[in-house]
């Protein structure tokens, strides 16, 4: 990913390939945001017309180019879409200038070193927060996953972000941008995870890859192969791993940060076929994405000794993968979870909740204060809250802080009920309960309903469906190439500082 710096606005010393700046949709078209006086004056004040003539209108995901013919040191400008922000008096967000920087990223492929003035474009000196979501939707915006490619896809995209701030040795202004650095770090490992072929992303590669970011980090990693699982009990984790030659495992990593002990919990299906309740065949393929919690808990987790967040961590990360074979599970099969509670499978392509239950339960074990899990969990998720919105249910108060939390990040959640009535639609007539309901209705609340059985006592827990918003399958916008966006990584890291902060 490209490198993040600071310099001061002088545009006649600048030298970069691409400057980019900020326009507005407002009530009579295309404006400018601020941070682009200095630009508009080194081109005799034609910025506006020469933007509009070739179209620009300031609209959000919106990048148009254009040649500056030696006005100054950089021989393009840039100009990026904030949308009607600010045009009806709605301030410019942080979430807004980092899809804004991303989609700049995007369009400048070819150009390796990019400046910034997106830091000012809110009007007024530069806060760290701004400065943070420039970098990071500059940075966000240059992820490309090529590690399956043998020839180039096209230019590269830009390897130099240099942000204009007025003072670039302001101590809380670089902080920010090591910040900004350090997430997106994060997000582009998550991001490599979910998009690494299932082939390639057997379980235990995917614990070795764990494994070998937290050690890095400092974070101390257990991993538990077939054998241990069997010794253990994990029936959740066994059979839904079952019908796959490549066998299941199971990750705890621990960061000891001290304060707090929150436990992390992701689903990590390396590839969903649905097992014996096959799929169609028909976008089968997105099901490599059904380990995005895992890969974002895992980052989440490293992100956090990174940054060393005065918090403890021990996160449990389940792995398998869901195939029909001779010796998968069955619809009718019951399974006995750790911890001894026994499930009745109706359908073998509700396994998330399976693995996810054996982990919840482990985590139990650690007394955390906390238990954040999410994973790509149910199809009705993205039902009713579409591919941008994550589903967030649990316990009501930290329900709430991982949505205002997301709202910080700049991840768009929404908070779901989990109605009592639900539990006795997950009646077994053999078993403890059964892994789903004989209704399609309520199918997200369900999977929590399920979920909530399993959480040990006291303990504040909150489950995040991401199936919608964890991977891209339509085009790129904002920051977020085709494929795996890497949420939640940003949100998970907005709860946890803010539990390292106030309890
Ligand atoms: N991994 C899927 C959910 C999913 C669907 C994630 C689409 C991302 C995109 C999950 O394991 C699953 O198959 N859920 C079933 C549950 C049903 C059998 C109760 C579903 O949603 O159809
Ligand atoms: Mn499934
Ligand atoms: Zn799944």
């Amino acid at each position: 990913m490209a490198s993040l710096a600071l310099t001061a606005p002088a545009i006649d010393s600048l030298r970069a390939d691409a400057l980019v700046i900020a326009t507005i949709n407002g009530p009579d078209g295309l404006r400018l945001a601020p941070g682009a006086e200095e630009v508009d004056r080194a081109l005799d004040g034609r910025l506006v017309d020469s933007l509009s003539a070739l179209g620009a209108t300031g609209a959000e995901d919106e990048v148009v180019t254009m040649a500056t013919l030696g006005a100054f040191g950089v021989p393009v400008v840039a100009a990026t879409g904030l949308g009607k922000a600010s045009a009806d008096g709605t301030p410019v967000t942080e979430e807004t200038i980092r899809r804004a920087a991303g989609a700049a990223s995007r369009a400048l492929a070819g150009r390796a070193r990019v400046a910034s003035l997106l830091a000012l474009a809110a009007g007024g000196p530069p806060s760290p927060g701004l400065v943070q979501a420039a970098g990071e939707g500059a940075l966000l915006g240059a992820y490309r996953f090529t590690a399956y490619r043998t020839t180039s896809e096209g230019p590269s995209p830009p390897a130099a972000v240099t942000l204009l701030v007025p003072d670039p040795k302001d101590r809380a202004l670089r902080a920010a941008t090591k910040r900004a650095r350090a997430i997106s770090d994060a997000i582009g490992f998550c991001r490599d995870l979910v998009n690494t072929p299932p082939n390639e992303l057997p379980p235990a590669r995917l614990a070795e890859r764990a494994a070998s970011a937290a050690s890095k980090a400092g974070v101390d990693v257990e991993i538990l192969d077939e054998k241990a699982l069997k010794r253990g009990g994990y029936g959740g984790v066994l059979g839904v791993g079952g019908g796959s030659s490549r066998p299941p495992r199971l990750v705890r990593l621990h960061y000891h940060g001290g304060g707090a002990r929150i436990a992390l919990v992701g689903k990590g299906v390396t590839f969903d076929s649905g097992g014996i309740s096959i799929k169609p065949a028909e976008g089968m393929d997105k099901m490599k994405s059904d380990m995005a919690g895992a890969a974002a808990i895992i980052a989440a987790t490293v992100l956090a000794a990174t940054l060393e967040l005065p918090v403890e961590i021990i996160a449990t990360v389940p792995m398998a993968e869901n195939l029909p074979s001779g010796t998968a599970y069955r619809p009718a099969d019951v399974l006995t979870m750790y911890g001894g509670k026994r499930v009745e499978v109706l359908n073998t392509d509700a396994e998330g909740r399976l693995i996810l239950a054996d982990a919840i339960v482990r985590a139990g074990e650690d007394e955390p204060t906390y238990l954040l899990e999410t994973s790509t969990l149910t199809g009705a998720q993205r039902i009713a809250l579409g591919d941008r919105f994550a589903g967030v249910m649990g316990s009501d108060k930290l329900r709430d802080r991982v949505v205002a939390a997301a709202d910080r990040a700049g991840e768009s959640m929404w908070a779901m009920p989990l109605p009592n009535e639900l539990r006795q639609a997950l009646a077994s007539s053999v078993a403890d309960i059964a892994n789903v309901t004989s209704e399609r209705t309520a199918g997200m609340l369900a999977a929590g309903v399920f979920l909530r059985e399993f959480v040990a006592a006291g303990v504040q827990w909150a489950h995040i469906d991401i199936a919608g918003p964890a991977f891209n399958a339509g085009s790129p916008w904002g920051y977020n190439p085709k494929g795996s966006t890497g949420v939640p990584v940003r949100t998970l890291l907005a709860i946890l500082d803010d539990i390292a902060a106030h309890g």
